[in-house]
């Protein structure tokens, strides 16, 4: 039975992860975590918690169960930005130890496998057909944006690991569904009009924005087919980087359908991001491809109807998570 740590159990992706992976039956999950009361609820969904109040800096906790356990692969889909050089750098080191202790009993262990959440913001904003073929940062035809510059250099330092650990990078399009966590901050102000009655909102957005989508589970979804599969592709040639997008929308629609679902009156003024690097990303355009994730392993996402066409139903699961 497979057995995975996910740093990041806890959030938005890391749980839809974690629950994808016990219900299947076929890994034993371990959830790190920074707090006690996240413990517990990581328990409870029959995830085995491991509390590390600080896995950047003081990563004890979390390394002796990777290393005492004999975890077969590690994903990182924690928010902790360039934190993630040191999650990498860490397991790399425990890596070399399970290695050398191999070596030393004169038999052969597999490569620890490491699968790194990054996102489709690094190909930065067009409305040119994007692949997972293409580069991003230096070279590349437009730059990453800059929220998540950082980002290539964390995906880099992955790529150059794959002579130590069995490595594979997902990039999910921004995610929508169930909780819609990325969203809050633009479409709680639509809810609070359409409760007041304001006739106006603006949002800090681009009308003309088209960005690519893909629902939460099928991020998932993707993510179980890596962890499945991570060992499979090393000396293989395979290029192990995947977008992961299943649709392109307008902003526009995506605001005008939630109007129409809390029977808002007043106008939304997609107003431009003005600047701010959280709203801009947001508005990067990604005309993406899934083609090789689909092909190379075998992932089938099921979400497909988009974020627009069942609005109704986002917008509620939105209200029941977030408003009280
Ligand atoms: N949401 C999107 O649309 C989207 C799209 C593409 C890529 N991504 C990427 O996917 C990853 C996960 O995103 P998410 O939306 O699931 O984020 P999230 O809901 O904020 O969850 C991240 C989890 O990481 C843990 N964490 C936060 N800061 C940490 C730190 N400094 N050290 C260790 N752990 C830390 C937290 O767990 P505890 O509090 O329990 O420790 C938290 O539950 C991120 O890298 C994000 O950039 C997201």
């Amino acid at each position: 039975m497979p057995k995975v740590l996910i740093l990041g159990a806890t959030g938005y992706v890391g749980r839809q992860i974690a629950n994808l992976l016990v219900q299947s039956g076929q890994h034993t999950v371990y959830g790190v975590t920074r707090t006690p009361a996240k413990a517990k609820q990581l328990a409870k969904e029959e995830i085995i918690p491991i509390v590390c109040p600080d896995p950047v800096n003081q990563p004890g906790p979390y390394l002796d169960i990777i290393r005492s356990k004999h975890v077969d692969v590690v994903v990182d889909v924690a928010g902790a930005y360039a934190g993630s050089y040191r999650f990498l750098a860490d397991v790399v080191s425990v890596n070399k130890e399970r290695m050398a202790a191999s070596n030393a009993r004169g038999v052969q262990t597999s490569k620890l496998g490491y699968i790194y959440c990054s996102g489709t913001w690094v190909h930065g904003s067009s409305n040119e057909p994007v692949n997972d073929l293409d580069i991003v940062g230096d070279g590349a035809g437009t730059l990453p944006e800059e929220l998540v510059a950082w980002r290539v250099g964390v995906e880099k330092a992955v790529l150059q690991a794959s002579d130590v650990l069995d490595i594979m990078i997902l990039r999910p399009a921004l995610i929508y569904g169930r909780e819609s966590t990325i969203w809050t901050p633009f479409i709680t102000p639509v809810l609070e009009a359409a409760k007041t009655g304001a006739q106006n909102v603006e949002i800090p957005l681009d009308a003309q924005s088209r960005p690519g989508l893909i629902h939460v589970d099928d991020v998932a979804k993707a993510f179980v087919r890596a962890i499945e599969k991570v060992h499979l592709f090393p000396g293989t040639g395979v290029y192990p980087v995947f977008d992961l997008v299943t649709s392109q929308e307008s902003m526009r629609d995506i605001f005008n359908a939630l109007s129409s679902t809390w029977g808002f009156k007043g106008g939304v003024e997609l107003k431009g991001h003005g600047g701010d690097l959280f709203s801009k990303a947001m508005c990067t355009n990604f005309r993406g491809s899934s083609a090789r994730a689909k092909q190379l392993l075998d992932w089938q996402p099921t979400r497909l109807n988009g974020f627009v066409q069942d609005m109704d139903i986002y917008a509620a699961a939105f209200v029941a998570e977030h408003i009280e």
